[in-house]
């Protein structure tokens, strides 16, 4: 498929939890990482043609205060601080959306606490 959605909850979860208690997520559950400044959700991508690719990260944060990720490809840093702001609610689930290249075959797409706690993760689109 040229567009697939990859959940928190099947990729590879360092320093966080896998939790359902908000409603609203897709799958079966989403990740509450750990408020760790190197707790990390890593995404096994399949890339169906290598460039410039759209990545969707599908978000809670029920707070009013920002919850930044770093955003690494294939072991590169491409985000600094990429913004998770407040949703309103931990219900209410919002897409962060931010640019980069892929290569062809398998990626790996990683986020990481950048100092403060992360928002509740729930999926990646590619
Ligand atoms: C609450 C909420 C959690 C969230 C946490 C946070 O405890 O229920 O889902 O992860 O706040 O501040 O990160």
């Amino acid at each position: 498929p040229r567009v697939a959605t990859y959940e928190a909850e099947a990729a590879q979860v360092s320093k966080g939890k896998v939790e359902s208690n908000h409603a609203g997520h897709t799958g079966t559950g989403f990740v509450n990482f750990d408020v760790v400044s190197d707790a990390y959700v890593e995404f096994t991508v399949e890339a169906q043609r290598p460039g410039p690719t759209r990545l969707d990260f599908r978000h809670a944060n029920g707070t009013s205060t920002n919850r930044p990720l770093d955003i690494a490809v294939n072991g590169t840093q491409t985000s600094d601080d990429l913004g998770f702001p407040g949703t309103g609610a931990w219900t209410t689930w919002k897409t962060v959306s931010v640019s980069t290249t892929l290569t062809s075959g398998t990626n790996k797409i990683r986020a990481t606490t950048a100092g403060v706690d992360g928002p509740n993760l729930d999926s990646l689109t590619v």
